[in-house]
């Protein structure tokens, strides 16, 4: 954990504080931030050895909407000491002017940009059952998503079900669980702080202790603190990293030898393409989406789920105003529970989910505009090409019918009115 911990201080905190002096400067150079290994590029590649860098990526994401005249982009060096020439091959990335992709990997001699692409849902989906005797720990599990995922697990056939939180519930959460435990399921509320490992390590024994195996995680647990690059401290930073980077890592490291049929992370849309006064946020849910990758390259269950807002009131009701309104006027809308849950089940009850998926309620043609005055910002571009191409068709096939229509309609008239001249005469 020392590493992590290190790596965060000196790859987040530096990238924090050379922006603050660089901004104020005006000479601005172009900013490219450089990991090894800390992205999974390759679908079999089994060295994520640079996990703990992985926060950057988040953290890019923001720097890139929040200072685009000085946004270079990322790259990942290859994880393997490298046959090709490394530094020369980055020294022509980074040189190019016409370089328009700000996602890339460097694996041996090839380099590769990073796309998001859209996931087809399969057309049967198998029905997700759980497992009665096999227990389940939502982590943040009494906050609003986790509340939610605690009804679906119990609609799924959940038997016990543990929610960890620092503060106990209040009366309407017990009041809730109440009425969930009229269904026949046990819901066990442990208290502690999940970025402190003796926490995690007394929570796994009284689950160990009292309740069946334990078969899958949903990792919920999360704050913010929103602020710009530029007024962001360490302490803020690090407050907000605590849940999900030194809470995913304990989780994870003290559960690796269970055989957990999943290992969900709660992560944010941030991470996947950025939100601007949410540097920190990003960063932390970053390294959740690097360990779910991590974690399917050792063998082991792993997803992240990038939810963009939810319609709760949760993390989401609690956004500045500005905020929300910038996140509608980008063409991003909330997501229901019914939505969210029927994206969980999909991901949870099929195996064909990879290991990170973005879930949102877009409206694609709204966000297409928005996006097409980032200069960079390449790994959307396919996908909203995608979709510009796709509504701009439906716009002609729209307007060829309202065509025809308008036709027969004049047709229609025309003939009306010569019946009546006939009649008339
Ligand atoms: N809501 C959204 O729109 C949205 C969108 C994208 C992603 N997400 C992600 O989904 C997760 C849940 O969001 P939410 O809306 O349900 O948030 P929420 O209502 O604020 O719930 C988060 C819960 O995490 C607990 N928590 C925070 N730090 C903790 C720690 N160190 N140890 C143990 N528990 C801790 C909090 O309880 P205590 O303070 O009592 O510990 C709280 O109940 C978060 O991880 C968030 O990043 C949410």
């Amino acid at each position: 954990l020392n590493t992590i911990e290190e790596t965060q201080l000196w790859g987040c905190g530096s990238v924090m504080h050379l922006l603050q002096t660089v901004v104020k400067n005006t000479s601005i150079a172009q900013l490219w931030l450089v990991t090894r290994g800390s992205q999974s590029v390759l679908s079999k590649e089994n060295n994520i050895i640079g996990l703990a860098g992985s926060s950057l990526w988040g953290l890019g994401r923001v720097v890139s909407l929040e200072h685009p005249q000085l946004w270079g982009g990322l790259v990942d060096l290859d994880p393997q000491t490298p046959e090709a020439d490394e530094v020369e091959m980055l020294w022509q990335l980074l040189i190019n002017e016409q370089q328009e992709e700000d996602h890339l990997a460097l694996r041996g001699e090839d380099t590769y940009v990073a796309r998001l692409a859209k996931q087809y849902p399969p057309e049967f989906p198998e029905p997700l059952s759980l497992s009665s005797d096999g227990s389940y720990l939502i982590t943040g599990g009494l906050g609003a998503l986790g509340l939610y995922t605690t009804e679906f697990l119990v609609s799924k056939g959940a038997k016990n079900i543990v929610l960890t939180g620092r503060r106990p519930p209040s009366e309407k959460i017990k009041e809730l669980i109440e009425k969930l435990e009229q269904t026949g399921c046990k819901v066990t509320v442990l208290l502690g702080d999940i970025s402190m490992e003796e926490d995690i390590v007394k929570i796994l024994e009284q689950i160990q202790k009292s309740l069946p195996k334990l078969k899958g995680i949903i990792h919920s647990a999360g704050v913010l603190d929103d602020g710009t690059i530029q007024k962001m401290s360490w302490e803020r930073f690090a407050k907000v990293m605590s849940p999900k980077v030194k809470g995913t890592w304990h989780l994870h490291k003290l559960t690796q030898n269970l055989e957990l049929d999943f290992f969900v992370c709660y992560s944010s849309l941030a991470s996947m393409i950025g939100s601007p006064g949410q540097g920190n946020y990003a960063a932390a849910n970053g390294f959740m989406d690097a360990l779910a990758s991590y974690r399917h390259s050792i063998g082991l269950s792993g997803l992240t789920i990038n939810w963009g807002a939810w319609a709760s009131e949760g993390m989401a009701a609690s956004l500045k105003v500005e905020h929300q309104n910038r996140l509608d006027a980008s063409g991003i809308s909330e997501i229901s529970q019914k939505q969210g849950m029927y994206a969980l089940d999909l991901l949870l009850g099929n195996q064909y989910a990879k290991a990170q998926v973005g879930v949102i309620a877009v409206q694609w043609q709204v966000l297409a505009e928005n996006w097409s005055g980032i200069e960079k910002g390449s790994l959307l571009r396919e996908l909203l090409q995608e979709k510009k191409e796709k509504l701009e068709e439906q716009e002609t096939q729209k307007q060829k019918v309202k065509a025809e229509i308008l036709a027969k309609l004049e047709t229609a008239l025309l003939e009306e009115r010569l019946e009546k001249r006939k009649s008339e005469m």
